[in-house]
Order: C-alpha cells, then sequence, then structure tokens
C-alpha cells in the first residue's frame, strides 16, 4: 500500500480532513554476528525495504488514539498520556505506547496526545525485527510532530530499554541499530560493547541477498531468549574468575581456549563457545566483503549456523531444513539463520541467475519435510527510520 492510501486511510479511520504526516522505519535481517549484541561482541546487520510506516497528527487534548492496519480487528486503542502503563491487553500497542512513555520519562517535551496509524509489511514474528522496527517508526513520529530533536543513540538506547524493561525481553542492541542507523546498499558493523560502528557497502555483484520465512512463527518472550542469555551471564561470571573481561565479546578464540575449563557446566561452555567464534567470524566476515571474497564471506556465514545449531542451539527443524536445502543449490555462496532463531527466517546470497531455480528447489524440499511452503522475500537494503515526504514514496 503506498503512502497516498494510506493517508486516506488515516482520515476515514480517524474520521479527519487533517493531512497526517508519514514515517517509515525499516526492519533488518542480519548477515552475521548472532546472539553476540548482548554478549557486548559484533553484529552486522542491515535494514531492509519491508518495515513500518507511521501515519500522525498531534491532537489538542491528551488522549492516544492508535490503530494498526495490521490489527483492524482490535479497532482503535485508546490511552491517555496520564497513564501509559504496559497492558497485556492492549497487545501490540504496547509498543507505541512504551515509546511515548519512555521519550517523557527522558524528559523530551511531549504535551498532547496524536492519533497515529500503523502499517507494516514485515512478516510478524519472523525474526525480521517488527517490534524494533514499530518502536523506531514511533520515535521518529515523535520527534518530527513535537518537533523534538532527538540523539538516534539516545533513540536506539530507548527502544532496547522498552524491549528489556516494560516488554520483559532481554534483548540486545542489534535491532534499533540496525532500523534507526540503515543506510541504502550498506551493512553495518557494529562493536555492541562501545557502540562504535563503520559502514560497509553491501557489493554482491551478481549475487543478491533473499530472505526466506520458515514460516515457523516464534515470539521471543515466549522463547528460550532469555535463558541463552542468562548461560552466557553464567559463563562469564565463571571465566572473570581468571580474565579479566566485562563481556564475552573481548575474549580472543586462543584465550577462550584457554580459559573454558572454569565453565563448570557444559552448555554454559558450549554457549560462550559460539558468541567468542562467532564474534570472530563477524569480523573475518567484513574483511572478506571488503577484499570482495565473497566465496569466504558465505562460508563464514554457514559456519555461523553451523554453530547456531550445535554450540547455541537456537536453530530447530525448520531452520536446519531450509538452510540444508540452500546449502544444496547452485549458486548460493552461503546461508544461514538470521535473528534470534527458534524460527523465523534465514538468509541466503544466491546468483541472481539461479534465484527463480534456488527458490523452486529449496521450497520444494521445505514443503516435502516440513509440510508446508517457506516464503522468499528479495531484501533491498534500505535506509533507516526517517520522514517521508511527499512525493518519495516507493
Ligand atoms: C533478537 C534480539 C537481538 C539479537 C538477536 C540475536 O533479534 O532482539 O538483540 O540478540 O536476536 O542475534
Amino acid at each position: 500500500m503506498i503512502s497516498l492510501n494510506l493517508i486516506q486511510e488515516f482520515q476515514r479511520i480517524f474520521n479527519t480532513t487533517q493531512t497526517p504526516r508519514t514515517f517509515f522505519a525499516p526492519g533488518r535481517i542480519n548477515l552475521i554476528g548472532e546472539h553476540t549484541d548482548y554478549n557486548g561482541g559484533h553484529v552486522f546487520p542491515a535494514s531492509i525495504s519491508y518495515g513500518t510506516y507511521a501515519l500522525g497528527i498531534k491532537r489538542d487534548d491528551q488522549k492516544l488514539r492508535l490503530h494498526s492496519i495490521n490489527f483492524q480487528n482490535q479497532g482503535i486503542i485508546e490511552c491517555n498520556l496520564a497513564d501509559l502503563s504496559y497492558n497485556k491487553a492492549d497487545n501490540w500497542s504496547n509498543y507505541p505506547k512504551g515509546m511515548l512513555l519512555y521519550l517523557k520519562n527522558a524528559e523530551y517535551e511531549i504535551t498532547h496526545g496524536a492519533d497515529i496509524l500503523f502499517y507494516g509489511n514485515i512478516p510478524n514474528g519472523a525474526g525480521l525485527s517488527s517490534s524494533a522496527s514499530i518502536e523506531m517508526a514511533t520515535g521518529v513520529l515523535l520527534e518530527g510532530l513535537y518537533n523534538l530533536s532527538i540523539d538516534r543513540m539516545k533513540l536506539i538506547q530507548l527502544g532496547q530499554r522498552i524491549e528489556n524493561e516494560y516488554i520483559g525481553v532481554n534483548s540486545g542492541i542489534m535491532d534499533q541499530f540496525a532500523i534507526a542507523m540503515g543506510k541504502r546498499d550498506h551493512a553495518i558493523l557494529l562493536n555492541c560493547q562501545t557502540l562504535e560502528y563503520e559502514y560497509a557497502p553491501l557489493e554482491l555483484k551478481e549475487h543478491a541477498v533473499v530472505i526466506i520465512n520458515t514460516n515457523k512463527q516464534r515470539t521471543l518472550a515466549g522463547s528460550n531468549y532469555n535463558e541463552r542469555r542468562a548461560q552466557c551471564e553464567l559463563a562469564l561470571l565463571e571465566l572473570q574468575k581468571e580474565c579479566k573481561i566485562e563481556s564475552l565479546g573481548e575474549l580472543t578464540i586462543e584465550d577462550f581456549e584457554k580459559y573454558k575449563h572454569l565453565i563448570s557446566d557444559n552448555i554454559n561452555q558450549k554457549r560462550a563457545k559460539h558468541v567468542v567464534y562467532e564474534n570472530a567470524r563477524t569480523l573475518e566476515a567484513l574483511n572478506k566483503l571488503q577484499q570482495s571474497d565473497l566465496q569466504a564471506f558465505g562460508k563464514l556465514m554457514n559456519e555461523s549456523h553451523i554453530s547456531l545449531k550445535s554450540n547455541y542451539e537456537v536453530t530447530g527443524f525448520e531452520l536446519d531444513t531450509v538452510v540444508q536445502a540452500a546449502w544444496e543449490q547452485k549458486g548460493v555462496l552461503g546461508a544461514r539463520m538470521t535473528g534470534a532463531g527458534f524460527g523465523g527466517c534465514a538468509i541466503a546470497i544466491v546468483g541472481k541467475d539461479k534465484m527463480e531455480e534456488f527458490k523452486n528447489n529449496v521450497n520444494a524440499i521445505y514443503r516435502d519435510k516440513v509440510g508446508y511452503d517457506a516464503t522468499f522475500y528479495m531484501a533491498a537494503i534500505g535506509d533507516g527510520a526517517k520522514e517521508i515526504l511527499e512525493g518519495a514514496v516507493q
């Protein structure tokens, strides 16, 4: 749906003749560096052209009226600036409510309510960060409507706090960062400990990134995500008895091998192993990309998946089936799960001339083994969260 239609929808739903302003926040893929962000390691994500549109106008009173075209049956969810507390029954609208609350608490001047319409074309629960996308779309919309000047890093950190404290998912900073800082045709290498980052052109030549949705839904709140994080924290505590480190991300592979005996629990040792090796792979991947060595880049993606499967144990039957099927196809440089895992999406880098064959073959194998279809999306790497000015809509 293009912006013009969304504007008409806005006017119909909120029964107004006013023209709202339109903002957009993308979803993200992560090329490599999985489950490293909350361990102070590196990630290498990119924002995609799928995302969340947020259209809004300021109100004269304190009311907040929220509607999502994706959840039409929930109608307009109404609340008041004076009470923005989390309410399970408010469902998806807790994300925008959380953003309002956290901005207000951070002393940004939001004195009036708003009518806001959301429309997202990121598949829900697919691990492409639809929730961080709603948060960041709300953030840039409020920044625009209330004429605030919000430091991007501050907005990103508020988004993460909303997830951690308000929603209750102990996620890291990658999703909000990738979504707020994305740059067309670039991936971002982020050091999650220092928050230093650099953009790297994603020059894949005759190849393209394809997103493969397993259509196995998952929510982070219902997954073992928080458990993985806790296991890493336990491993870190034991390593700290002899290593002067603040996070697993600071450990080199050599030091990990030297000190891993300090981690008493076998499972926790495997979790830490994944983090340390994945962090090293992520830095190597950037190098390979910069040297245009796409073969080596793809191989690192494959190794990442294998470690997420056997050390971190967050892949599962559907993701393993789809990734294995991808590896077997001609013209594939690499394939891996992306995001938290436990279902959701994989990504593959595939020769453009082999793309149709790739999709058909992978889907046939997947349907045969899993019993339903996978969905394929071509990923254009787009800009981060921003206002969409008239005439600039895709
Ligand atoms: C989710 C979280 C991120 C990150 C990934 C795994 O997307 O929101 O912070 O931990 O999982 O890499």
